[in-house]
């Protein structure tokens, strides 16, 4: 394991993560808020992204009680990360107010089972879970790499595994995987697979660029956790969700790996990696294709351009 120490002054400090600057999105929610708390709770502080300022408010007020660090710093950042108008602008908005960022948590994400456009005309999966990110990330690059080191993390999932073949690059607009058909196939799920893939492709092509920088990328799976994921698609998705409770774990628990990323000091210098449960995870062939990563960034700055040049 590589171990590398961060320069402060004259003096050598290992990373923790108290006093460092963590922004992170979906954390109104699950996963998401089970990790700002704890990350609150052990010192870090925090610039919450939201696409609703009430649930954020009350997020922030419930982060600083829980925690008890009752002056918590908690800014409250507003985007809808499957707008990627929305996402340019907060990203401004943060660098104006963030002279620093330590870590950055591409947490929020969703799973739509029927086909809905963004505001942009993408696929919305697509665009929440992959393109949003893709945006928010590369936007605040720079100001990640000020830092002797800094690190970025995407909750991702065993469902990229579903996505056996790849991403369907012919079909990023989900209009094949959403027809009605494929949808009795699975299609929804295949395309939530898809997205979750784009996490680890886009993590294994971050550690790629960033070598050398400092800044580091790794994604992890959480498990099968109990949230309000799939809580958006009607009676009988939550129904399913009440069924799986039982089996599921707590978003404490689901939580875990994604703050032990962002605060262990065996992880600096680690990069470009799937973790489960503490540890390296097994990713599919697919999420290890480098060729498949490099094409997923080229897309994806692709369909970025065009949506800003309408
Ligand atoms: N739960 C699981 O079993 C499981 C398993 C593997 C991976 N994951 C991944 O874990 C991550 C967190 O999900 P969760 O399980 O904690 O579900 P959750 O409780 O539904 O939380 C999702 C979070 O994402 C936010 N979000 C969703 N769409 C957004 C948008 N368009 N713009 C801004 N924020 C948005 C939600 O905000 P609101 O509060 O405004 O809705 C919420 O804070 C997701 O990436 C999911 O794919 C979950």
């Amino acid at each position: 394991m590589v171990m590398l120490n961060v320069k402060r002054g004259n003096s050598v400090l290992p990373w923790s993560i108290r006093n460092k600057y963590v922004l992170i999105t979906g954390a109104t929610s699950g996963i998401g808020l089970a990790a700002a708390l704890r990350l609150a709770k052990d010192g870090a502080r925090l610039g919450i992204i939201a696409r609703n300022r009430t649930r954020a408010v009350e997020c922030a007020e419930r982060i600083r009680m829980e925690s008890s660090v009752h002056h918590a710093q908690i800014d409250i950042f507003i985007a809808d990360m499957g707008s990627l108008h929305s996402v340019r602008q907060v990203a401004g908005e943060i660098l104006e107010a963030c002279p620093h960022i330590d870590v950055l948590v591409n947490n929020a994400g969703a799973f739509y089972d029927q086909r809905h456009s963004s505001e942009d005309k993408f696929e919305m999966t697509w665009a929440v879970n992959h393109l949003g990110p893709f945006l928010l990330t590369t936007l605040l690059l720079d100001r990640l790499q000020e830092n002797r080191e800094a690190r970025i993390i995407f909750t991702s999932s065993h469902g990229h595994k579903m996505a056996r073949d790849g991403i369907g690059y012919d079909d990023l607009d989900g209009r094949r995987l959403y027809s009605p058909f494929k949808r009795l196939l699975g299609g929804a799920n295949l395309r939530y697979g898809e997205t979750k893939l784009a996490n680890l492709l886009l993590t294994v092509e971050l550690a790629k660029r960033l070598q050398g920088t400092g800044v580091t990328a790794n994604c992890f799976d959480p498990g099968l956790v109990s949230t309000g994921f799939n809580m958006n698609n009607g009676a009988l998705a939550r129904m399913t969700m009440a069924c799986m409770k039982p089996f599921s774990r707590t978003p404490e628990k689901g939580a875990e790996t994604l703050v032990w990323l962002a605060e262990s000091v065996e992880l600096t210098g680690q990069s470009g990696n799937y973790y489960k449960d503490l540890k390296l995870g097994t990713s599919s062939r697919a999420a290890q294709d480098s060729e498949s990563a490099a094409h997923l960034w080229e897309i994806s700055e692709k369909q970025i351009r065009a949506a800003f040049s309408k």
